[in-house]
């Protein structure tokens, strides 16, 4: 199920908290105090609003997406009731319903944003009959983090993504939970390439890549296996040795290369790989380079455009 699109949002209700469904014009004034707040909006998709115009405009579109439901998050007690300490909802137009949260800084510190938090995914995948929810955070914001893990959500995936505001790429959490948790069918792939000289494509692959042997198969190895993270697990490829009576079939690999594109160009080259040339963007919104193997397989390493 992909979430009614239509219904409206209902006010939600938590211990200390009031959810109540965004107005952007009357909610774009107390929501500029996050919204303009360069140290909130540090994390965001886009730079701070200038002035309260520009954060209704932006909430305006925000909730015009198809399958948006955003609430202002208020404070249900206190001297403060009905204050709007920020917002909480969820993303319009995405493939898998997404979590979004902000706070005003002056609210941070108090357990709103993982109260706030809860209660939507718990609404999410209660009455809304949603089958899933994610979180998109950077791996270095460690609050939006907290918030997610206390909303139930655990990592599933990580990204390299770019926005355009930003001059460097970043690292992206996907962090998920599931109305009903079940064991993911294909945890990963692994890739074989057939080549001449295992031992040699091997040296030759990690140097470039700044990766390790995971495995070797006989002296000299006859199979062998490239692990590009330093942890148990992660990406990985294989180079088998080929029938040398049979002529080479190139196999295209395409390797994610999140936020160290330029370094790796610059460790290829120094490896003596034979890389294509420095990375371009290409029409796809990626950057990318190749290195081409004597088979005629070709690495394509990518990242965030
Ligand atoms: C993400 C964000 C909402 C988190 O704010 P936060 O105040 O850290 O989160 P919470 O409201 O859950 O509060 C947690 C803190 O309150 C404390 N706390 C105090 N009383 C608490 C209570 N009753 N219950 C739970 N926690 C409580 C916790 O110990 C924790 O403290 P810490 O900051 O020392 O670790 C805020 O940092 C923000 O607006 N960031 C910018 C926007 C952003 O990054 N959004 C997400 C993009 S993916």
């Amino acid at each position: 199920m992909t979430g009614g699109e239509r219904a409206p949002a209902a006010p939600l209700r938590t211990i200390r908290l009031e959810l109540v469904p965004l107005d952007p014009e009357a909610d774009a004034g107390p929501l500029h105090r996050a919204y303009g707040d360069e140290a909130v909006m540090r994390w965001w998709t886009r730079p701070a609003c200038a002035d309260a115009g520009e954060t209704r405009r932006y909430l305006t579109e925000c909730a015009g997406l198809p399958g948006a439901r955003l609430w202002t998050v208020r404070s249900s007690d206190g001297p403060g009731r009905g204050d709007v300490l920020g917002l909480a909802g969820l993303l319009g137009a995405v493939d898998v319903p997404g979590l979004t949260w902000l706070l005003r800084r002056d609210a941070w510190g108090h357990g709103y944003a993982r109260e706030a938090a809860r209660a939507v995914a718990d609404h999410a995948l209660g009455p809304l009959g949603l089958d899933r929810v994610e979180a998109w955070v950077e791996a270095a914001n460690h609050r939006s983090r907290a918030v997610a893990a206390a909303a139930g959500l655990g990592e599933r995936a990580r990204l390299g993504q770019r926005y355009p505001h930003r001059e460097h790429p970043h690292e992206v959490i996907v962090l998920g939970r599931a109305r009903e948790e079940e064991p993911t069918a294909v945890l990963g792939t692994v890739v074989e390439l057939p080549v001449r000289d295992v031992a040699g494509t091997l040296r030759l692959v990690t140097a470039a890549l700044g990766a390790r042997t995971t495995f070797a198969m006989g002296d000299p190895p006859y199979l062998a296996e490239v692990g590009l993270s330093p942890w148990s697990g992660g990406p990985r490829f294989r180079l088998a040795a080929m029938d040398p009576e049979e002529p080479p079939s190139p196999v295209l690999l395409h390797l994610d290369a999140a936020t160290r594109l330029d370094a790796l160009h610059r460790a290829a080259a120094d490896a003596g790989a034979p890389v294509s040339g420095p990375p371009v963007l290409r029409p796809w919104g990626r950057r990318e380079f190749v290195i081409t193997l004597e088979e005629g397989h070709e690495l394509t390493l990518s990242g965030p455009g």
